[in-house]
């Protein structure tokens, strides 16, 4: 760690049991593997984004790569891990669920929490896209990746307590493999994201991401 490092970045650095700032690299995915497996993987890629993020709240001093890898993961990973489960998991889970399963109300929360986070994302993005370029976060900005990453470490604990082992018990084996073909192919195409997300993935495209 840097000798400038604040008492409250090597705390943080301590509880998430991370290097200051690391992410895991984003998951490589493979058309023959289950798509629970790699929403798993997905899910820990997220972890480690809420981790940044409070990190990078938490910074006194200038963090341009770690805003840049958390603008590459909220312009690009995100959106699509998003449609992955609005438009293959989630319809595919209301189809095989049992009534006793309750699930819908389940749903309905979970597609309402990507709706609110995305838009969430959307306004932190200009104020990431300054720090990518070296500046501090302002204090609103503090709150708001703070904020953000305790709603999303929130979401994640309901897929994975919920979403997820039901998926396992209730998918059959011709939807996992429709499932996983449909995220394998989303993952070639360009990403579906606004004006400013894609301004900003061109930004940080240009300045090498991870090399400073
Ligand atoms: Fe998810
Ligand atoms: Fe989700």
């Amino acid at each position: 760690m840097s000798k400038t490092t604040t008492k409250q970045e090597s705390y943080l650095a301590q509880e998430i049991g991370t290097i200051r700032g690391a992410r895991a690299a984003p998951a490589y995915l493979s058309a023959a593997e289950c798509p629970i497996e790699a929403m798993t993987e997905e899910h820990f890629n997220q972890r480690q984004l809420c981790a940044d993020m409070e990190i990078l709240a938490a910074t006194r001093q200038p963090r341009p790569e770690l805003a840049r890898r958390i603008l590459a993961n909220l312009c690009r990973d995100l959106p699509a891990h998003f449609e992955d489960e609005e438009q293959g998991l989630f319809p595919r889970l209301r189809a095989r669920a049992r009534p006793e399963d309750e699930l819908e109300k389940t749903l309905i929360r979970l597609a309402r929490e990507h709706e609110v986070a995305a838009a969430e994302f959307a306004a932190l993005v200009p104020a990431l896209v300054c720090m990518a370029d070296g500046s501090l976060p302002a204090s609103e900005d503090r709150h708001a990746l703070d904020h953000l990453a305790a709603s999303n470490r929130r979401h994640l604990i309901v897929e994975n307590a919920i979403l997820l082992p039901l998926a396992r018990l209730r998918l059959t084996d011709q939807d996992k493999a429709t499932l996983m073909v449909e995220i394998f192919a989303r993952r070639q195409q360009p990403p579906k994201v606004s004006t400013a997300c894609t301004r900003a993935l061109a930004r940080i495209n240009s300045l090498q991401l991870g090399a400073s």
